[in-house]
């Protein structure tokens, strides 16, 4: 942002038209967040819109270049359609002979917008967007904060549904304002830890981030830059300081508000990003580590998966502090029961294979799922019991295909005339390879379900189909275990960086939240134990895993 540049955002709300109202904006320039509100008694929500505007552009010197953003269509069409001149030029009368309301804004908002240049944003609502957010609970609190609205009464319920209606106002002190500002860099009384999300999207990131801000800024003082897009924006210096109520309303929001990419290295970092976490082009870790510097972060938190931990601790032995936070639907990270996202992933895939059963019923058919895991076979086995899965085929029981049919041949002779077949899509055939797809140098696990599939018509005379979940297990909103196992993983990191214990990945064990060192939870891939508890009750049930066991 130049020294010219503001970005504004602006908010009205009301609680009738006319009714008591609110405005709020925010306004950005260079380091300073400026937020202001303020309220009017009887007014209607376009009035306190136009309000939110000019009270804003007054505060902007003359001269300076404005981008200004509202979800008001009605004043950006205004603006945009340039409706105030010629109002201006009838006499501030519109084209159906009527006077034109809240003239006394309108005049000072021309006057306003002729010393700046100002551009106008139509944004798409208050979940859109999280400053238009933040506005919207600034002007909603301005109308509640005198009581206006009765804050406490039956009342706050309809301002914020939306409703129309006008309470009962005794008093209302008409149009003052609060002013409260924000310093974004330098302010060295806080310690910063910087954060960024990498590798593949996963339900719960969003619950990490909540609890890294709050826990951050409400126990400790201190607060958080966030990168976006994973190692791309730390190396992009693509970052921002996380306000706390910024996190405001995340924690059951599937994705990540701050981005991620697989594929970015900053240790192989070409001139448009990496094409993968392999070291064949140009390392960049020195200006991830400068750029960390110029914010003042003490350490970095990563929430990753395999390949973000591996780069996070690539930094730790360039003398970085480093925390990991193990994200991923795949649950193949060492040195924790449990990662956050998978939970959320086998739920989905659960209730998917729960309605391919009734098809599978209805038509007598062989039905094959096959799941995400990558090489470890943790969501097939969990999705395929929770879901009653006949064959279950991970990567750590290599299959045979007579296995499989001799299965699905006892369950005809017993009279179910379908069965399911949950595939991992790391699994297959002894002797044979895992299914690719490529793309270019890209290889992706990929098509053993259609195998299975094609096999299985093959070898019976039995219709198959294959579905594959993809990436709708990555998808939507996280279980409640997700959103609660996030929240301690988020706080437990936020401790370590309080308690400088760096170079550690805070984990799940038993019922516990405890750390390990980062060393151990990049060391391998944690697979699924065939001799478990887990495996045996499958086998108890009469699932089979396409192999003798
Ligand atoms: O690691 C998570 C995961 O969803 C794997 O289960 C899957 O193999 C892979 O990522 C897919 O990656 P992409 O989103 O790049 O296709």
């Amino acid at each position: 942002m130049s020294t010219a540049e503001f970005y504004i955002y602006t908010d009205g709300a009301c609680s009738g038209n006319p009714g008591p109202g609110g405005w709020a904006a925010v306004i950005m320039h260079v380091d300073q967040v400026q937020e202001i509100s303020g309220h009017e008694e009887k007014t209607t929500n376009q009035r306190m819109e136009l309000k939110a505007a000019v009270e804003a552009l007054r505060r902007v010197p003359p001269g300076s270049r404005v981008k200004l953003h509202s979800d008001s269509a009605y004043l950006v069409n205004c603006f945009n359609q340039d409706w105030m001149t010629r109002w201006q030029k009838n006499g501030w009368v519109t084209s159906k002979g009527q006077a034109v309301e809240n003239q006394d804004l309108w005049r000072e908002l021309l006057e306003l917008i002729g010393t700046n240049e100002v551009e106008w944003i139509k944004v798409k609502g208050h979940s859109s967007d999280q400053l238009n957010q933040r506005c919207d609970l600034l002007a909603r609190g301005a109308i509640d904060s005198e009581g206006l609205n009765g804050a406490n009464g039956a009342n706050k319920n309809r301002v914020l549904s939306g409703l129309s209606g006008s309470p009962a106002v005794e008093k209302a002190p008409v149009d003052s304002y609060k002013v409260r500002t924000k310093t974004r860099k330098n302010d060295r009384r806080l310690r910063r830890l910087g954060l960024l999300t990498g590798g593949g999207d996963c339900p719960g990131l969003n619950a990490v981030i909540r609890a890294v801000v709050k826990g951050a800024a409400y126990n400790y003082n201190s607060e958080v830059v966030g990168f976006n897009n994973g190692f791309r924006g730390l190396v992009e210096n693509d970052a921002y300081l996380i306000e706390d109520f910024a996190v405001s309303g995340i924690l059951n929001r599937g994705g990540t508000i701050l981005g991620t990419s697989n594929r970015d290295n900053p240790f192989d970092f070409g001139p448009g990003g990496s094409t993968d976490y392999r070291d064949t082009n140009k390392d960049r870790s020195g200006d991830a580590v400068n750029n960390l510097d110029e914010w003042g972060i003490e350490c970095l938190v990563v929430i990753g998966g395999d390949g973000s931990l591996l780069l996070a601790h690539r930094f730790s032995k360039l003398g970085v502090p480093v925390i990991g936070i193990p994200k991923t639907i795949d649950n193949d990270l060492p040195a924790t029961d449990v990662t956050f996202g998978f939970d959320s992933a086998v739920t989905t895939a659960t209730e998917a294979i729960d309605k391919i059963h009734t098809t599978a019923e209805s038509h007598h058919r062989v039905m094959v799922v096959e799941v995400m895991g990558r090489n470890a076979g943790w969501i097939a086995l969990q999705a395929g019991m929770a879901g009653g899965g006949d064959i279950i085929l991970i990567p750590e029981l290599p299959f045979k295909y007579q296995y499989i049919v001799d299965k699905i041949m006892e369950r005809n002779r017993r009279g179910k005339k379908f069965s399911i077949i949950v595939v991992a899509e790391g699994a297959y055939p002894a002797g044979g390879e895992p299914s690719y797809q490529v793309k270019g140098d890209v290889k992706r696990l990929s098509g053993i379900g259609s195998a299975v599939s094609r096999e299985i018509e093959k070898r019976t005379d039995m219709e198959s189909r294959a579905t594959v979940l993809g990436h709708l297990q990555r998808g939507g909103s996280p279980t409640s275990y997700d959103r609660v196992l996030a929240t301690r993983f988020g706080v437990k990191a936020v401790e370590l960086f309080q308690e400088k214990k760096y170079n550690e990945m805070v984990c799940l064990r038993g019922h516990n939240i405890e750390s390990a060192p980062l060393e151990e939870a990049v060391s391998g891939t944690k697979r699924v134990d065939i001799s478990s508890d887990q495996v045996r009750a499958a086998l108890a049930v009469g699932t089979s895993f396409g192999c003798p066991i």
